[in-house]
């Protein structure tokens, strides 16, 4: 695809899924003959077509959580997310991967498209019967949602994986080489963390549950890791472009660098902080300003790197640390470091509190914290990210058996996919991973989770699972 026609995409594309989901929310409570469907019909038709003519066919695919025209991938924006979460919804519902626009299209062809889009919603087979209902069709087709296959699923596990552990243990390496005093490669970094970004595009879920592995021996690298990982999926749902991700995932995975001038007997110390120690606790955010100037030279990310570091014990009424007088409001950044900083931290057993949180325990602390502490806003967005029971929750389910979450749903935040780990017979197995939203030939849900228990009590190794 040529640069212009690629640009073109990128402007128009958010629109015309904007509108998609405008005609179908419109149609849905209105008679299809209505004047407002009529005119969401009409602004639907004019910029679906000026795209048509400079492409000559539009594919409109949905990929996971997000929506690619001809290829690119469209960016979420705050003012369409909602009408973003409907769609997505929809198309699910009716297992519809992508709409293909053959030509130009007229409004009685959307009207067609309408009445089998909503007809197919009461369906059995929603997918079987929109195909028929538009079969007539010479301009629309649809096809099916893909599903991936169990196979191609182990091998994406097994590529995320070196990432992961590569990004740990570079993190490693830097602070070693820091403490020594030695030079240390920023370059190899970007890359890192251009690899993550390029990831999370399409493999969001696989690499959100290696952040919800947290027994591992070295808290501080995996913090970094995981925070890195969470803000750079976070900025991705609020359409931060990849230059921005990168920029983000490079300050996120630099945060706590300042802790490598607290002694490590006090940060691994199995008991509570006294007065004196958090003292010094809270002092490496200002150490870790000191740390990264002296890290690399002094460009635009850096700047960044080094705010996002101040500020990201700081919070949003300014009530953490370090102490401010008259500040301005935080950095972008650093709001959504935050979030996935007290996040990871909440659900580790190695800082701060010894206990470590439930995934939904620590939610609910949070959800409390929102407006007050944490931008509320950005919450939202988290939620919706990490779902009501996020990766690695262990779940006891209506049908006696025990799993943990494997895979969240964006649609139905309660539903989630989750790996059965000890049967209805209580033995310990591994697998199958079942879809909480699958239903049976009544109607019903096959299973629900009634409740949400303690990963530690249980002495569950979350790696041993999901890894
Ligand atoms: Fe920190
Ligand atoms: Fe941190």
């Amino acid at each position: 695809m040529a640069i212009k026609e690629e640009k073109q995409v990128f402007l128009v594309g958010k629109d015309v899924i904007n509108q998609l989901s405008i005609i179908l929310k419109t149609a849905l409570i209105h008679d299809p003959a209505n004047i407002a469907v009529r005119t969401a019909i009409e602004k639907f038709i004019m910029l679906v077509n000026t795209l048509i003519e400079t492409e000559r066919t539009i594919s409109l695919e949905l990929i996971g959580e997000f929506f690619y025209i001809n290829g690119v991938r469209i960016r979420y924006s705050l003012e369409y997310l909602l009408n973003f979460d409907f769609l997505v919804k929809e198309f699910k519902k009716r297992e519809i991967g992508s709409i293909l626009f053959k030509d130009i299209v007229k409004p009685q062809e959307i009207q067609v498209f309408l009445e089998a889009f909503i007809a197919s919603g009461y369906s059995e087979d929603p997918y079987e019967t929109m195909g028929k209902k538009i079969d007539a069709l010479h301009t629309i087709k649809i096809d099916r949602l893909k599903k991936i296959g169990t196979g191609e699923e182990t091998d994406v596990r097994k590529v995320i994986k070196k990432t992961y552990f590569n990004a740990v243990s570079y993190v490693k390496g830097v602070i070693t080489k820091v403490r020594s005093g030695e030079k240390v490669n920023i370059r190899k970094a970007k890359r890192l963390v251009e690899t993550v970004v390029d990831q999370l595009l399409d493999k969001e879920q696989v690499l959100l549950s290696m952040t919800a592995i947290k027994n591992y021996d070295d808290y501080t690298y995996h913090h970094s890791v995981n925070v890195s990982i969470l803000s750079i999926a976070l900025g991705q749902r609020l359409g931060l472009n990849r230059k921005a991700l990168t920029e983000l995932g490079l300050a996120s995975l630099f945060h706590d660098l300042g802790k490598i001038e607290i002694p490590q007997d006090v940060l691994n110390k199995p008991t509570s902080f006294n007065e004196d120690e958090w003292k010094l606790i809270r002092k490496h955010p200002i150490w870790g300003v000191f740390a990264i100037l002296k890290l690399r030279s002094f460009d635009a990310t850096a700047i960044r790197s080094v705010i996002v570091t101040f500020e990201h014990h700081i919070n949003i009424d300014f009530s953490g640390y370090p102490q401010v007088r008259k500040y301005k409001e935080l950095d972008l950044y650093s709001k959504i470091v935050c979030l996935a900083d007290q996040f990871d931290a909440m659900t580790s057993s190695r800082v701060y509190s010894r206990i470590p949180m439930s995934p939904d325990k620590a939610l609910s602390v949070m959800m409390e914290r929102s407006g007050v502490d944490l931008d509320p806003l950005l919450f939202k967005f988290f939620i919706n990210m990490v779902g009501v029971f996020p990766i690695g929750t262990l779940v006891m389910l209506d049908t006696k058996e025990l799993g943990l979450v494997y895979e969240s749903n964006a649609v139905f935040t309660d539903r989630p996919r989750v790996l059965i780990i000890i049967d209805s017979k209580e033995n310990k197995v591994r697998g199958p991973v079942v879809n909480l939203a699958e239903k049976d030939e009544t109607g019903r849900y096959m299973r629900s989770i009634i409740k949400v228990l303690d990963l530690n009590k249980y002495k569950i190794n979350l790696a041993e699972y999901l890894l």
